[in-house]
């Protein structure tokens, strides 16, 4: 077991001796969680196989499921991908930093280990500046998956990398809450036209305002394309289950048949309709605004797993903008048995 320890930091001037010391860590091949803008991602030097190797171990993450390198410069661009597509470029330009992946061809120095033996890397710099003076501090390229461990939500606080990988890193940066509370949208531009392979914090309206069509891959087409995509992801412990857009009455019953079974019975809704249903710790009212519910979505999946809740119960949202995201995650959260089982 590895002593975690968590380092509080600014999130507008970090104290440059923090960074320097988890930098440190990273140098000798040690993990270090870190803030993004989307979610927290576990840090190891991209370049040292050993280190990545034990980010796998971390999260008990299948090894043919490839890694996000994280860069701060187009220099260090340059060292990971190969050319860049003119449209990966348009995109690269508007989006980053930012929540935007781009799956690029990867150069050699990127390692088989870091890309699951794929001869494409996805990479993304990351608009947070914790992160981009780790990152920097580092000299290179440091991978990032979320730091969560394989299979669970995301984590979105510092307390959350600690839930999931406490004895097994070496440190967490903790600059407070994410801001976009979701993962990075994941596109592939080695392909044209285009191919989105995660929905995330950019909308695919977004991407097709700068490079106009792009193609949401088709399940199995995506399953070659993004290995990530086929395991169980994004889940609580509990069981989830989706009720429509302001249909109180289902709500109302699936409650009380829960709990007759003898289930904690946890309940997520949004909508004026639902709100009144209950006042409870088990029952959460997110912000409406698709914006502030995606935030706060995998905070409350934990938070009412914390709280040993067998069921819960979270109602849709309208597929737009980032609602579709947000019913992306909510679909892979509630399939209780992974894709490819
Ligand atoms: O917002 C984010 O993207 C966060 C923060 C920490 O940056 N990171 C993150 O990483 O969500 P991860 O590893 O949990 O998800 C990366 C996704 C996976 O679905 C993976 O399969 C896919 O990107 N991916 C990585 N490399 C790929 C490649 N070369 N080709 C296709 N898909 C790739
Ligand atoms: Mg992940």
């Amino acid at each position: 077991m590895i002593e975690t320890r968590i380092q509080v930091v600014d999130r507008e001037q970090p104290d440059p001796a923090v960074i320097a010391e988890a930098a440190d860590v990273l140098k000798r091949g040690g993990l270090v969680a870190f803030p993004t803008e989307t979610v927290y991602g576990l840090g190891a030097d991209a370049l040292n196989v050993d280190a990545v190797r034990k980010v796998f171990q971390a999260k008990g993450r299948p090894s043919d499921n490839p890694m996000i390198v994280h860069f701060s410069s187009h220099a260090q661009l340059a060292e990971l991908a190969d050319e860049i597509s003119k449209k990966g470029m348009m995109l690269a330009e508007t989006f980053w930093p930012g929540p935007l992946t781009l799956v690029v061809d990867r150069t050699i120095l990127v390692s088989e280990v870091v890309t699951g033996g794929l001869e494409t890397v996805a990479v993304r710099m990351p608009d947070h500046p914790v992160a981009l003076a780790l990152i920097e501090a580092l000299g290179s390229g440091i991978v990032g998956p979320s730091a969560n461990l394989s299979t669970r939500p995301s984590p979105t606080t510092a307390i959350h990398v600690l839930e999931d990988l406490k004895g097994r890193i070496e440190l967490i940066l903790d600059a407070g809450p994410s801001d976009i509370g979701i993962e990075s949208t994941v596109v592939d531009v080695t392909v044209d036209p285009p191919q989105i392979l995660r929905l995330g914090g950019l909308t695919a309206e977004m991407i097709e305002s700068v490079i106009g069509e792009v193609q949401i891959g088709r399940d199995d087409d995506r399953l070659k394309r993004s290995p990530g995509t086929r395991y169980r992801h994004y889940a609580p412990r509990a069981r989830v289950v989706l009720i429509d857009q302001c249909d109180r009455e289902r709500l109302e019953v699936l409650i009380q048949q829960y709990r007759q079974e003898g289930n904690q019975v946890g309940c997520i809704v949004h909508s004026g309709d639902l709100a009144t249903v209950e006042s409870s710790q088990f029952f959460h009212v997110l912000p409406s605004d698709t914006e502030f519910l995606a935030r706060y979505l995998y905070r409350s999946l934990r938070e009412l797993d914390q709280m040993k809740a067998d069921v819960i119960l979270v109602e849709k949202v309208r597929e737009e903008g980032l609602g579709a995201t947000v019913m992306d995650r909510l679909r892979k959260a509630a399939r209780s048995t992974p894709d490819d089982a």
